[in-house]
Parts: structure tokens; sequence; C-alpha cells
């Protein structure tokens, strides 16, 4: 490349090239053909290369909790990457790690006292597998290998997160290395539980499924079971009223440990600092990413309880407990955004926000109800779902013309699965805000008709 080409492509004012970055979880042709281009954001709002104004209906991808471009978020960025660019936390460590931690420490529930980094929602997950398989072989229970997931639950794209993930593309795609692992059934039942608010009434017996699941394969090689509280890319699906609580009591039962997957329900998206306060469970491992420093610098991890971790700290002193670790592990930039994310989210009280806010968002977006093609809406914190029927022979398609011309036609960023349509707003959403989302969303779904 030469000097001068390489500075044509630094011009980010007009991009030229849209064929060489492969987008993930995209319909590339289609994106190149009509480009949904984002070039700056503030507060609620997204901005095209053209100035147009969007409104984040989705938090980024569910993560800017604080809203977009936080000045205090950024100067801490700013200040760590000219005092301290990168440090490895391989047997080194920085303040900035350690001070994170001590607050997630304190913000989760029970005694989740200590933290294990890494970059994503993916690592985490994977991370907290391997850490439950670990954990047995270290008690001397290594039988414990066998993994449990829940149909529709989606735990990033590791080989260990599409294995007790629940997602069919994956297995149709990936299947063949997902071995040793089973699934609770998903607890969706749009005949029991159509235009739900909160949790549904009906489902919490299909807790009980894990009943059946170890009296299949036996407890002695079960290590673990991982959930998400609330299905979040899936389509929404809340916990039934008494499921988490009632898993708790199984795994209890039987020896399982309990993972709760919060990369989405982390950080007060449903009224909580996460969701197993909102269901007063404490499960043995909790999986964070997204929210940590509100999407500004990839971040994730996993808080683990102190038995957990006292199970590791044993043998000769010089030896390293946990063969695991990421080159990335608590990056100082991301710690130092992470700190001032969670300034923000104390100072400006954005869980209890959101816990207010619940019933308001829940009316908005129920008043949807009855527009052309809504088949089901269901809500929770500051979360929501709209199913809208699918077209004939084109599953998915209504609702991605739904989300393309949200984005291109009347100013709306939103996030779509199949024919769902996805909503989680940055937590500083205002009544108004809502209001605007609402009236956008009431024009595509009649736009899409
Ligand atoms: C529950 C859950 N787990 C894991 C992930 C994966 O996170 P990441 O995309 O950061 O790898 C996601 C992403 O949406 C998620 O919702």
């Amino acid at each position: 490349m030469t000097a001068q080409t390489s500075r044509a492509a630094n011009d980010l004012s007009s991009p030229n090239d849209l064929d060489a970055w492969w987008l993930p979880f995209t319909a590339n042709r289609s994106f190149k053909q009509r480009p949904r281009m984002v070039a700056r954001a503030k507060g609620m709002y997204y901005y095209t290369p053209e100035g147009r104004e969007v409104i984040d209906g989705a938090a980024g991808l569910w993560c800017c909790n604080a809203g977009h471009n936080r000045d205090e978020i950024t100067q801490a960025i700013q200040a760590q990457a000219a005092e301290l660019d990168y440090s490895p936390a391989f047997q080194f460590g920085h303040a900035g790690g350690f001070a994170i931690a001590s607050r997630l420490a304190q913000l989760a529930p029970g005694d989740l006292n200590h933290v294990f980094f890494c970059n994503s929602g993916s690592e985490a997950v994977d991370t907290a597998l391997k850490v439950a398989l670990a954990y047995w072989n270290v008690k001397g229970q290594g039988s414990k290998t066998r993994l449990i997931g829940r149909e529709r639950g989606y735990h990033g794209v590791g080989f260990g997160g599409i294995s007790v993930g629940g997602i069919v593309k994956n297995r149709q795609f990936f299947g063949s290395l997902l071995a040793g692992v089973d699934h609770l059934p998903h607890t969706y039942n749009r005949e029991q539980q159509a235009f739900s608010k909160g949790e549904p009434e009906w489902g919490a017996h299909l807790a009980d499924e894990l009943e059946r699941i170890v009296t299949l394969h036996d407890a002695s090689t079960i290590a673990t079971v991982i959930v998400e509280p609330m299905a979040g890319s899936t389509g929404v699906i809340a916990a039934p009223k008494g499921y988490l609580q009632r898993l708790r009591q199984l795994c209890d039962k039987h020896g399982i440990l309990l993972i709760f997957d919060e990369v989405i329900t982390g950080f007060g998206r449903l009224g909580t600092a996460f969701a197993a306060e909102r269901y007063d469970v404490v499960p043995d491992m909790i999986t964070f990413a997204k929210g940590v420093n509100s999407g500004t610098v990839p971040m994730g991890g996993v808080m683990v309880r102190q038995e957990l971790y006292d199970t590791f700290m044993k043998g000769p002193e010089h030896m390293i407990e946990l063969f695991h670790g990421y080159t990335y592990s608590g990056h100082p930039l991301a710690c130092a955004a992470a700190l001032a994310a969670q300034d923000i989210y104390r100072d400006e009280k954005l869980f209890e926000r959101t816990k207010a806010l619940e019933p308001v968002w829940a009316d908005a977006i129920h008043s949807l109800k009855g527009l052309p093609n809504v088949l089901d809406i269901r809500t929770i914190g500051l979360v929501g779902a709209i199913d809208l029927a699918s077209r004939p022979d084109a599953v998915g398609a209504r609702a991605f013309e739904a989300m393309d011309r949200a984005f291109q036609e009347f100013g709306l960023m939103m996030r779509i699965t199949g024919d769902t349509i996805a909503l989680s707003p940055p937590l500083i959403v205002t009544e108004e805000q809502i209001g605007e989302i609402v009236e956008k969303l009431t024009k595509v779904i009649k736009a899409v008709a």
C-alpha cells in the first residue's frame, strides 16, 4: 500500500471500500448494498455520517447502559492510556484491576466475591465452564464433566458457549464438536404466557426437567447448569416465577454448580445490579461483560463464590492454580472504563431508576398490542420484545425489513432475532424518549404490514 492510499484508507468521513470487512452476525451482501452506517454517538442517540439522529433502542448491543460517549468514561480511558497503556496480568498486577474487582465483589450478591477477567461474554462463558470442570477435578470428582444448558439459550460463540447454547443453527453448522452436553427445555409458551409483563406466571415446573436429566445421566457425571436469568438474544424470555429458585434447589440437592449468564442482565438491565438479586438466588458463578463498562472497551468476567476460589488455592504456593487466562485479562483501559461506568451507575442510581421505570416501559411497549402482525409482546426490566407474524415462506424477512427501515427511514436502532424485535435502551432513557421509541416503532410496524 502506498502512503497515499493508506492515507485515503484512514479517511473515515467517506469509506469507499465496504468489501474487506466481513461483518459478524450480518447479512453482508444486503448490508453492502444498503449500508447502515454510524458515525458518532451521544447520550441516547447515534448519528449517521450525514448527521441524521437515530435513537438507540438497543443500548448498542445491550451494552451501553450509561448512554453513549459519557465524558467521565472518555476521560478515564484517556487518562489511563496516558499513564499505563498495558500491563500483563500473568504474574503481574495493576491497581485498576484490583480496584474494579473489589468493586464488583461488593456489588454481586452473597459471597460471589472473586473475579476472573476476560474480554467478552463468550470468553466469560467458556471461562466459567472451564472453572466448573476444573473445580470438580481439583475436588477429586473428575467424572463430573457434563454441561447442562437450555434450549434457546445464547451463551456466545466459543465452543463451550455454543455447546451449552440452544441455538439450532449452531448445531447445523458446527455440530460435530458439541458433545457431553444436555439441555433443559426452554420456558416460552405463547398459549400460557402471551403478553406477559415481567415474569410469566406459568412455567416454574420446567425447572424440574433437571430431575429427568439427572436420572438419565446421574449427578456424578454432571458438572454444571448454565442459564440466562432472562434469555435475551433468542427473543427475550423471562424466567417464569419461581423457576430460578427451583433450579437452585435442584442443583444444591444433586451437587451441581449453577451458573447465571448475566452478560445481558448484569448491571441494571432488570432493575438490580445482577438479576440474581432480583430473584434472591445466589448462583455459584455469574458471567458478565457488556454493561460492566457500558460497552466502551471490550471486557468480560466471571464472579465466583468464596468456596470455589478457596478450592483452587491449595498446593505449592509457586504453582499456578488455574491454567487459564487471556493476554488482555483486566486490560488497564477496560478497568478504568469500568470504574468510571460503575461510578455513573451508582451516582445516577441507574439500577433503581430502571426498577422505577419498568412499569412505564411495560405499559408503553404493550400499547403496541393490536398493531398489524403483532403476535406477542413481552417486557421485563428495561427490555421488550415484539413477535411479528412471519411472511409466508420467508421467516425473518418482516423483522429484517423493520430493522432496516427503522434505521434508514424512522431514526430508530433496534435488534431483531427471527421475526422478533428486541428493545433494550440505555438505562438513562427518559419517559419522553420511551414515547419516541414507541411512536417510531408504531410507524415501522405499520410500514412492514
Ligand atoms: C447471555 C449472553 N452470553 C454471552 C454472550 C456473548 O457475549 P460476546 O458477544 O461479548 O462474546 C451474549 C451476547 O449477547 C449473551 O447475551
